[in-house]
């Protein structure tokens, strides 16, 4: 069960980044903000890395990372070793890289997808467990 959840923005995605906080504290989930918390013009691989480093250590259950498109993060997630981020802007896809793929990162597009639907989609990642058996041997392939 994720309990603690490693979230990261750029300038682009920073309000999303905050709403969503606020909204998975008050569901009882334990946060580690690494920021960006200012629209100041930042570079987005920074905090896709450090989200990266808190899920791949172990220190947390799981990452989501804001900016633009989702795009760009979901780029340098998945060159950390043990990341297998996917870049959701519905709520089906969001359901089935949690069943098949194992996600550990999600990435969400703040120019792309309302606050409504982000909050969607992150409850159903949250919520879905991976189904393993033969979607476990492919996942090992990516190693
Ligand atoms: C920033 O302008 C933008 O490029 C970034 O947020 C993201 O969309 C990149 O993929």
């Amino acid at each position: 069960m994720i309990k603690k959840i490693a979230i990261g923005a750029d300038h682009a995605g920073v309000e999303y980044k905050l709403l969503l906080v606020q909204y998975l504290e008050s569901k009882g989930y334990e946060i580690v903000n690494v920021g960006t918390d200012s629209t100041d013009a930042v570079d987005y691989p920074i905090y896709a890395k450090k989200v990266c480093e808190e899920v791949a250590s172990g220190r947390v259950d799981t990452g989501i990372l804001i900016c633009g498109t989702g795009i760009g993060m979901s780029m340098m997630a998945n060159k950390q070793k043990g990341i297998r981020a996917a870049v959701c802007g519905d709520t089906k896809s969001a359901e089935f890289t949690r069943l098949h793929n194992d996600a550990n990162v999600l990435c969400m597009g703040a120019r792309i997808i309302s606050f409504d639907l982000c909050e969607r989609i992150t409850e159903i990642f949250l919520d879905t467990n991976f189904m393993g058996g033969k979607h476990k041997i492919r996942i090992d392939m990516f190693e």
